[in-house]
């Protein structure tokens, strides 16, 4: 990798200076106008800290527990789908979630066999969606369990909308002779991401080998979308039943409201994402971090309660564990750090969260994560959004 970077935004410009603009695009993704998208970073600039001078901590504790997982700090990886960033795709990101001590969500629209990931990092959680019979669903996850996945994660919030104001990059279905001499202008023009995949030897892989059932090829990313559309979504006994049939740590990731919050709990999940997609879903929905706190009291100590979708430094996270969260997940935050430098790049934005939560510690006067509360943070009059919740 090259020098070191500060910032998260640091390695985003970076990941868009060494990138194919339309791979660029397609990890920037967002959704419709991008008004959940802006405001998933613009909520956490309204929140402010309230810090100590003296009296301060001389050591921080970050450590934490997740899904039955210990981790070395309150960030885990969040799954994503598009890793044709870097040759070594969530291999590089696995290990360097290792490396640092925390765990990694592996989606089920990988590029890399989730066996591969497992030996990377024993602390991997597999995603899936809902998608397919209830037969397929039972052999995908005992190749999961098998492969040595330590929890599921079920993502349900997607409503396949598509369109951007700022226009979607056009993927292949697979990289071929014909994608590639397509694609060929703008990639010629990024030579560095293209000599780390010629170093490789292999082309970037639009194939997803978790989903192929056994001695079968693996499908391609956009027939195993088209299978994913066309299954009739879940109820909450789907949800109940997937859970079951699991048996292990279940995240639900995609909670927006307190009614769905206590189904989920109802439903016997062990933890919940509070999460809008990073903003590619339905447009409009607000930044997670402001239903965030109705939430957490709802489902008090019951559920596992998480969130992701606009994390970008050590104070977001800070702000989300005083406001009712055990921990975060990171989508971006990461894939630009992969972009930027594999995995030293994902280390490196690892210990930019790390350094910023330690920083937000010590001055908030607090020796561990677990001290954190409300009062630490400054909520301002209108910020929080209570979903679900009938008001009579
Ligand atoms: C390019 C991209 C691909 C994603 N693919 C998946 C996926 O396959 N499964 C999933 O559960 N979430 C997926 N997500 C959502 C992330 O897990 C996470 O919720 C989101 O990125 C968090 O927001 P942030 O990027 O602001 O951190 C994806 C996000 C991005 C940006």
């Amino acid at each position: 990798m090259g020098q070191w970077f500060e910032t998260v935004n640091e390695a985003q410009q970076r990941a868009k200076r060494r990138l194919p603009p339309s791979v660029y695009s397609a990890l920037l993704a967002g959704s419709e106008k991008g008004v959940s998208y802006s405001d998933n970073t613009a909520a956490f600039g309204e929140l402010g800290l309230a810090p100590h001078v003296a009296g301060l901590a001389a050591k921080r504790d970050l450590s934490t527990t997740i899904m039955g997982q210990d981790i070395s700090l309150p960030v885990l990886i969040s799954p994503t789908g598009v890793q044709a960033v870097h040759p070594e795709g969530e291999v590089a990101v696995a290990r360097a979630a290792a490396a640092r001590g925390t765990a990694m969500g592996l989606s089920s629209f990988a590029s890399k066999p989730l066996a591969d990931v497992v030996e990377a990092n024993p602390q991997t959680f597999f995603q899936t969606y809902w998608m397919g019979d209830r037969d397929a669903m039972v052999r995908r996850m005992d190749r999961a369990r098998d492969a040595g996945a330590v929890g599921l994660i079920a993502t349900l919030d997607w409503s396949f909308s598509h369109g951007r104001d700022w226009g979607s990059p056009k993927i292949p279905e697979r990289l071929d002779l014909k994608a590639m001499a397509k694609f060929a202008p703008e990639v010629l023009r990024r030579p560095r991401w293209l000599a780390d995949f010629v170093r490789s030897g292999r082309l970037p892989d639009l194939s997803t080998p978790n989903l192929a059932e056994p001695g079968a090829q693996a499908p391609t990313f956009f027939g195993a979308y088209g299978e994913w559309m066309t299954t009739p979504p879940p109820s909450w006994e789907d949800v109940a039943w997937l859970r079951e049939t699991w048996g292990g740590p279940f995240m639900l990731k995609g909670i927006c409201r307190v009614d769905d919050a206590l189904a989920a709990r109802d439903a016997g999940v062990t933890a919940i994402s509070v999460s809008n997609h990073g903003g590619n879903n339905l447009d409009s929905t607000p930044a997670p971090i402001r239903a965030l706190p109705a939430i957490a009291t709802a489902v008090g100590h019951d559920v596992e309660v998480v969130l992701d979708s606009g994390i970008r430094r050590g104070s977001d996270v800070v702000k989300a564990l005083a406001l009712g969260a055990k921990a975060v997940m990171i989508g971006r935050a990461y894939l630009w750090g992969l972009a930027a430098g594999g995995q030293p790049g994902v280390e490196n934005v690892l210990d930019i969260l790390r350094g910023g939560i330690d920083s937000a510690l010590l001055g908030l006067g607090h020796s561990s994560i677990h001290d954190l509360t409300p009062e630490d943070v400054i909520v301002p009059t209108g910020f929080t959004r209570v979903l679900g919740v009938s008001r009579t």
